[in-house]
């Protein structure tokens, strides 16, 4: 779709045909629409790959799916989709190609950049971290004093740690247990103080993950980690080759740090920082589950993108997941939406989607630069079940808000757990399907009195249900299954960006509080002669608090 000659968004006839069916169906709600189509709970459900997908607890009728289908159609959601899966510069504003799926495509495949298939390159950079990472795991690799590698830090931020950090969590039960592996990302010092300290600098290689090498709190922590390293070895600067690695599109500022470009694994500026984990920027998770385990992973988003490039969309999950949350977002005023993983191994997977919805969606200017004048991408929040229903649930039961919410689960734990504990897993899934129960029927007030509550007790006993969830249901939590899961998350934030008409793969909004930072930070010292006249009263207030407690 030409964007110039675009109507916009809110001005189609298929979002005025929306606005007015919402209006229509006025309070929907889901003890009526389950009691007026009883098959919906076997009907609204998809399957794509080993997920099953059940949406049928959402405030939708057949007609709401079909009117977002032609919301989606008519904002040209598949144009673009094919666009991004062609290598086409859809990111226009940094005029990049968005092609994160070439990086999980078979070694037959053929994806082009500017006329050139990128999938060879992209498999022999997969090629040389399964190399590396089997010289790790099987103790060739070996540091400046000849002992084996023991220990892996990753140092990197943003998209550059969140995704290996939560898949070495996700998938931990098929690590090699010999390994540590650590990831660094803050720049306050404790993060990397706390992941040194009990290590031995001769068994330990720092892996610099960076897509520009430029991150300041990145580049500061691998040049505090060089440093711990060569002092405790009592090293030259030859002892860096055998302890670091780094994983960038930026060579020359690799080999400026000092790290040997032989022992860089390159990626491309097709890669967005929060689309990049299946990269090189896979390489600690690489080392630590294997290459055969991470092809497996790679196998399963491969399959969602292929789902999502080819599947009608009746039947499209990350089209569907998109649209219900156009439908929250823009047409109910939901502001955000919660991920509620009913497994442990899940703990960062809410946190990474965050980076990749959050950075990716929260824009308020369209594709032209006109400042949007509908709701974009929501806040993304959540923790593993069953601990957030002794914290938060209260609020998404009783509370005022809306908030849709995605509920993780699987009908196995990965691998056998100890003995006993795999009982376990029922009284997790037991909590896991009452939660979507109890959040989309409640409890009436009639039903609270026939239990004999006293009347003034059963406003607050009342649960007005009504909450929209869907269910994803898997076997079990391989690393596949992992692949798809980020995969569908992966195409619903770009569904929402494009119906939406904003860059979902620029992330402008980032720049200004670096920039600000780097005035900032020789004030704090006092080097530099930096001048606090700049600074508004309140900052400048703030800098002087500090520095007065510093004793500066
Ligand atoms: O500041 C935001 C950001 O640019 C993210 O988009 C990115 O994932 C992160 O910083 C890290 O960037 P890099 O990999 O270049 O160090």
């Amino acid at each position: 779709m030409n964007a110039a000659s675009r109507t916009k968004l809110n001005q189609t006839p298929e979002w005025t045909a929306l606005a007015k069916h919402r209006e229509e169906l006025g309070a929907p709600q889901l003890r009526e629409l389950f009691a007026r189509q009883p098959e919906r709970g076997t009907a609204y459900t998809l399957r794509v790959g080993d997920l099953h997908l059940d949406y049928s607890k959402h405030l939708v009728t057949d007609e709401t799916l079909r009117l977002l289908r032609e919301l989606a159609a008519a904002t040209g959601v598949a144009e673009l989709r094919d666009a991004m899966f062609r290598g086409e510069k859809i990111n226009t504003t940094e005029d990049r190609a968005v092609l994160h799926t070439a990086l999980r495509a078979p070694r037959d495949a053929v994806v082009e950049v500017d006329g050139e298939n990128v999938v060879p390159a992209v498999h022999a950079v997969l090629d040389k971290m399964a190399s590396f990472a089997d010289q790790v795991r099987s103790g060739q690799w070996t540091g400046h004093t000849g002992k084996p590698v023991k220990n892996i830090v990753n140092i990197g931020i943003g998209g550059s740690d969140l995704g290996p950090a939560m898949a070495y969590e996700v998938l931990r039960s098929f690590t090699d247990r010999d390994l540590t592996l650590r990831f660094v990302s803050n720049v306050d010092g404790a993060d990397l103080h706390e992941a040194v300290r009990d290590l031995d600098p001769a068994e330990t290689l720092f892996v610099i993950a960076s897509k520009t090498f430029t991150t300041i709190e990145t580049i500061t922590n691998a040049t505090s980690a060089r440093d711990w390293l060569l002092t405790e070895l009592k090293a030259g600067q030859d002892a860096v080759a055998k302890h670091f690695v780094a994983l960038s599109t930026n060579a020359e500022e690799v080999e400026e740090f000092g790290i040997d470009t032989a022992n860089m694994f390159e990626f491309w500026d097709w890669v967005g920082g929060r689309y990049s984990f299946d990269s090189a920027i896979g390489l600690s998770l690489m080392v630590a589950i294997g290459p055969d385990r991470f092809r497996e992973m790679l196998d399963g988003f491969h399959l969602v993108d292929e789902h999502f490039r080819t599947a009608p969309a009746e039947e499209n999950a990350p089209l569907l997941l998109g649209l219900l949350g156009i439908w929250y977002g823009n047409f109910f005023d939901a502001q955000s939406h919660a991920v509620l993983p009913y497994s442990h191994y899940l703990s960062k997977f809410t946190a990474y989607l965050q980076q990749l919805d959050m950075e990716s969606n929260g824009k308020s200017v369209d594709r032209e630069g006109d400042r949007v004048e509908w709701q974009t991408g929501p806040v993304v929040w959540g923790t593993p079940g069953t601990n957030g229903q002794h914290a938060y649930y209260q609020l998404i039961h009783q509370g005022t808000k809306l908030i849709p919410a995605d509920f993780i689960g699987f009908a196995a734990p990965v691998h056998d757990l100890l003995p006993g504990l795999i009982a376990q897993h029922d009284l997790l899934m037991a909590n896991f399907f009452a939660q979507t129960q109890a959040l989309a029927f409640g409890k009436t007030p009639e039903e609270v009195r026939a239990e004999g509550v006293p009347e003034e007790l059963v406003p607050h006993k009342t649960f007005r249900g009504n909450h929209p969830t869907t269910t994803i249901l898997a076997d079990k939590l391989t690393p596949s299954v992992l692949g798809q899961l980020i995969a569908l998350y992966e195409h619903k934030v770009f569904v929402q960006g494009a119906v939406w008409n904003i860059d979902s793969f620029d992330q402008w909004g980032v720049e200004l509080g670096k920039v600000l930072a780097k005035k900032i930070e020789p004030l704090l010292t006092g080097d530099g002669g930096a001048d606090a006249g700049q600074l508004d009263s309140s900052t400048a207030a703030l800098v002087d608090a500090y520095r007065t407690l510093r004793g500066r």
